[in-house]
C-alpha cells in the first residue's frame, strides 16, 4: 500500500461488503454495489490498473434463520440468491471481475488458515462464557436466535448487532433480557467454552492503522473510541451446524470444538482475499499474496455504514494477526431513504432492483442517481420525483441534449469533427481543468463531485455552443466552434463512463471513436475525436409528470397492501429502520399557556450546514434567527442531504440553554419530528424571527 495519488504503481483491489444470500436485491444494497463500481472504472479512468471483487455472505444466523423459516437447508437457499445475485448486479452493469461465495472451497480453506495462524501467533484464547439457551427448543441461541436490549444504548436488539440503536456488535451474552426468537419465551444465559481473538492484542495497530486510513470520514473517525477503549474481545466461533467448522491443528475440529463453527464475521471478510485469488488464478493478472500479504496493493473497501466497526476495528485485527497487510482506504456509504422515511422491506418501502428494471428505465439512470444524489457517506433519498427531475435536468436536459445538438450540427455540415479547425484556448483550459477536478475527486473517494464535474462539462458545453450561435455562421466561421464541442462531448463520454457504462458507450460510437468508453482514460478527452460519424440519437428520454404520479401511487399502493397483510397477519417485525408506526403515548401532565410562552420559538433560516467531524450524527448548523445568526448543533448528519439545507425554514428554540456538543457550542434547538429528524419547517413565507406561538 501506498500514500501516493492514484495512478499508483501497484494494482488496487475494491470491495464491495458481501450481501447476505437470503432475499432480493433493492436500491438499499445497490447503492453501495453501484458506488464501489463506479470508483473502481473512476479509478481505471485515471490509469489506475484496478480490480472489483465481492461474493454472497452464505453463513450465519441471516441465512439459517430465513431457511429454517422456509424448511430448507441453509446451502440450498443461500446458493438460491447467490446465483440470483449473479444474475441481478450484470444488469445494472455492476461488473466484477471476481464473484465468488463464501461457502467456497477457496474461502473454506483460507478461512483454516486465517485460524490456524491467529492460533500460532498466539492471539486466541479459550473463554467461559454466557451464552442463550432455549430450554423449551433444547438449543443455544446465537445471534438472531436471540432479541433483547442494548446494553449500550436501551434500544431494541437483534442478536449481534444493534441495528435499530447505536449500531455496535453486540458479543455472545451482551444483549440484555434475551428472547429466543424460535419460541418467543425468555431466553436463559448457561456457561459455554468458546474461543476468542484477543483483540487487545492488536491496539497499537490499530491506532496507526485508523491515522493512516483514507477513505470517508465516518469511517476514520467512528471508530476512534473503540480503539482507544478497552477493546473487547471478539468471539470467534458459534454453537452451530451451518458455517465454517472450526479448525484444529490437524485440520480437524479442535478437541471440544467439534460442534462449534465459525462466526459469520470471521469467514465474510476472508472472502475479500479468497475472491482475490480466485481472480489471480484465473486471469493471472495481478498476484494476490503480494497485494494481501506484501502490501503491494492499493485495498478498497466499499461498505455500508452499519458495518465500519467490523471493517475498522475486527477485519485489520484479523489481517494483521496472519500477517495480512491492511487496507489503504475504507469508504462507508450512507443508508437509502424512501420519500424521506427508512427504506423497509417489510413494509415493501423499497424499489427492487428487478421492479426498476420492469418499469423499462435504463438502468444507468438509476446508477448515476444513487452514485451521485449526495456525498459518498450521506443518506441519499430515492423519490420518484427526484429521480425524474435528475434524468430531466441533469442527464436530458445538460448531457443528452448538449451531444444531441453539437453532434448532429456536425454531422450535417462535415460528416463528422470539422478537420481543418483547432481546439480553442477557452475550451482546452475549461476539458483540463474538469480532468484535474475530477481526478482529486476520484482521489478524495468523492463519486459526487467527480459526476457533477462531468456534468457541469456539459453545461458548459450547451452555454458554448448557445454563446457562439453556429447556426448563424458559414462552415468556416462555424468550424472552430464545433470542433470545440466534439472535443467536449468526447471529455463529457469519458467522465461519466464510470456513472453511465452503457449510455457512455452509446455515446462514444455516435461520434465514431474505436472500441468503448471504458478503455479511455481521462488523458482521452483532450485526444483529438474522430473525423466521421454519423446522425447521432438521443441518449436519454425524459420522465413526465404523469408517469412519477403513476409511479408514486404504485408506490403507495404496494406499502399499503403489505401494511394491511401485516394487519390480517397480525404480526409484523420491522427489519429496517422505520419506527413510523409505534407512536409515543401522549403525555398525561397538561401545562399552562403561560408554561408554553417560556419557549422562545421562533422561525429560522439555514444558513449552513455541515457534519462535525468526529461525531457521526450530529451536524453544525448556522440558523439566521432575524436577530442574529445562531450556531446549533442538531442529530442530522446522516438524515438530511446537508448541502440541501441552507435555505429551508426551521423551527428554533432560541432560548434554549447552550451547551457543547463534540467541542462545538450549540446555542438554540431546531426542532425535528420522529427518529427521521423530519426538520419542522413553515408553510408560508414568514420571515426569519417571527415569533412562533
Ligand atoms: O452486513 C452484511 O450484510 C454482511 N453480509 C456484510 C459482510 S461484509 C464483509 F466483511 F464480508
Ligand atoms: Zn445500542
Amino acid at each position: 500500500m501506498t500514500d501516493e495519488d492514484y495512478p499508483t504503481d501497484d494494482p488496487a483491489v475494491v470491495t464491495a461488503g458481501l450481501p447476505y444470500a437470503n432475499g432480493d436485491l433493492h436500491v438499499g444494497h445497490l447503492r453501495s454495489y453501484v458506488n464501489a463500481d463506479a470508483l473502481t472504472r473512476g479509478l481505471r479512468k485515471l490509469g489506475q490498473h484496478a480490480i472489483y471483487v465481492s461474493g454472497s455472505d452464505m453463513h450465519g444466523t441471516p441465512i439459517a434463520v430465513n431457511a429454517a423459516e422456509e424448511g430448507v437447508d441453509p446451502e440450498e437457499f443461500a446458493l438460491r440468491h447467490h446465483e440470483q445475485y449473479e444474475a441481478t448486479f450484470p444488469k445494472f452493469n455492476v461488473d466484477f471481475d471476481q464473484y465468488g461465495h463464501t461457502h467456497e472451497e477457496t474461502n473454506t480453506e483460507l478461512t483454516k488458515e486465517f485460524v490456524r495462524a491467529w492460533e500460532a501467533n498466539d492471539h486466541v484464547h479459550e473463554k467461559e462464557i454466557d451464552v442463550a439457551y432455549d430450554p423449551d427448543a433444547d438449543q443455544w441461541l446465537p445471534d438472531r436466535y436471540v432479541e433483547g436490549t442494548c446494553p449500550y444504548c436501551g434500544e431494541h436488539a437483534r442478536g449481534d448487532e444493534c441495528d435499530e440503536g447505536c449500531q455496535r456488535h453486540l458479543e455472545p451474552g451482551e444483549i440484555e433480557d434475551p428472547v429466543s426468537t424460535l419460541t418467543g419465551n425468555p431466553a436463559e444465559y448457561r456457561r459455554r467454552e468458546h474461543k476468542f481473538l484477543r483483540l487487545s492484542d492488536f491496539q497499537d495497530h490499530l491506532k496507526g492503522f485508523i491515522e493512516r486510513l483514507e477513505g470517508t470520514s465516518n469511517a476514520q473517525n467512528q471508530p476512534r473510541e473503540w480503539i482507544e477503549g478497552e477493546l473487547q474481545d471478539l468471539c470467534i466461533t458459534r454453537d452451530m451446524d451451518w458455517g465454517i467448522d472450526y479448525p484444529g491443528e490437524s485440520g480437524e475440529a479442535a478437541n471440544g470444538s467439534e460442534d462449534l463453527v465459525l462466526y459469520v464475521w470471521v469467514d465474510a471478510p476472508i472472502e475479500y482475499v479468497s475472491t482475490t485469488k480466485q481472480y489471480s488464478e484465473r486471469t493471472g493478472d495481478l498476484d494476490w499474496e503480494s497485494v494481501w500479504k506484501d502490501g503491494d496493493g492499493e485495498i478498497i473497501h466499499v461498505i455500508g455504514r452499519d458495518i465500519i466497526q467490523h471493517h475498522t476495528v475486527y477485519w485489520p485485527s484479523m489481517l494483521e494477526g496472519a500477517d495480512y497487510t491492511e487496507p489503504r482506504a475504507v469508504c462507508a456509504t450512507g443508508f437509502v431513504n424512501i420519500d424521506g422515511k427508512g427504506l423497509s422491506t417489510s413494509k415493501n418501502r423499497a424499489i427492487w432492483a428487478e421492479e426498476y428494471l420492469d418499469e423499462g428505465f435504463h438502468p444507468d439512470l438509476l446508477r448515476y442517481y444513487l452514485a451521485t444524489a449526495s456525498g459518498f457517506e450521506r443518506d441519499v433519498n430515492f423519490s420518484w420525483d427526484q429521480f425524474a427531475q435528475r434524468v430531466n435536468t441533469e442527464l436530458a436536459d445538460a448531457v443528452g441534449n448538449f451531444a444531441y445538438r453539437a453532434l448532429l450540427f456536425a454531422n450535417r455540415n462535415f460528416g463528422g469533427t470539422p478537420q481543418d479547425a483547432e481546439l480553442s484556448d477557452e475550451v482546452e483550459t475549461e476539458i483540463a481543468q474538469a480532468m484535474d477536478d475530477y481526478e482529486d475527486a476520484l482521489n478524495d473517494y468523492d463519486l459526487r463531485t467527480a459526476g457533477e464535474r462531468a456534468v457541469a462539462l456539459a453545461r458548459f458545453g450547451n452555454e458554448y455552443i448557445q454563446r457562439n450561435e453556429p447556426w448563424k455562421l458559414d462552415d468556416e466561421a462555424a468550424a472552430p466552434v464545433i470542433r470545440d464541442c466534439v472535443q467536449l462531448v468526447k471529455a463529457v463520454a469519458v467522465l461519466l463512463q464510470p456513472f453511465l457504462p452503457e449510455k457512455t458507450d452509446d455515446l462514444w460510437s455516435q461520434i465514431g471513436e474505436d472500441g468503448n468508453a471504458a478503455d479511455a482514460t481521462v488523458a482521452d478527452c483532450l485526444q483529438a475525436p474522430a473525423a466521421e460519424f454519423g446522425e447521432p440519437e438521443e441518449l436519454f428520454e425524459k420522465v413526465e409528470d404523469e408517469r412519477v404520479a403513476e409511479l408514486d401511487e404504485k408506490l403507495e399502493a404496494k406499502i399499503e397492501a403489505a401494511s394491511s397483510e401485516a394487519d390480517d397477519d397480525g404480526d409484523v417485525t420491522d427489519d429496517e429502520d422505520d419506527a413510523s408506526t409505534e407512536l409515543e403515548p401522549l403525555a398525561d401532565d397538561r401545562i399552562s399557556f403561560e408554561d408554553f410562552q417560556d419557549l422562545d420559538l421562533r422561525v429560522g433560516e439555514v444558513v449552513s450546514a455541515e457534519g462535525i467531524e468526529g461525531a457521526d450524527d450530529l451536524a453544525r448548523l448556522e440558523v439566521d434567527i432575524g436577530h442574529e445568526v445562531r450556531q446549533v448543533v442538531a442529530g442530522i448528519k446522516q438524515l438530511h442531504d446537508l448541502d440541501a439545507l441552507p435555505g429551508t425554514k426551521v423551527v428554533v428554540v432560541a432560548n434554549m440553554e447552550q451547551s457543547e456538543l463534540f467541542g462545538v457550542e450549540s446555542n438554540g434547538m431546531v426542532l425535528a419530528a420522529g427518529d427521521d429528524a423530519d426538520l419542522l419547517t413553515t408553510h408560508e413565507d414568514s420571515e426569519p424571527g417571527t415569533k412562533v406561538l
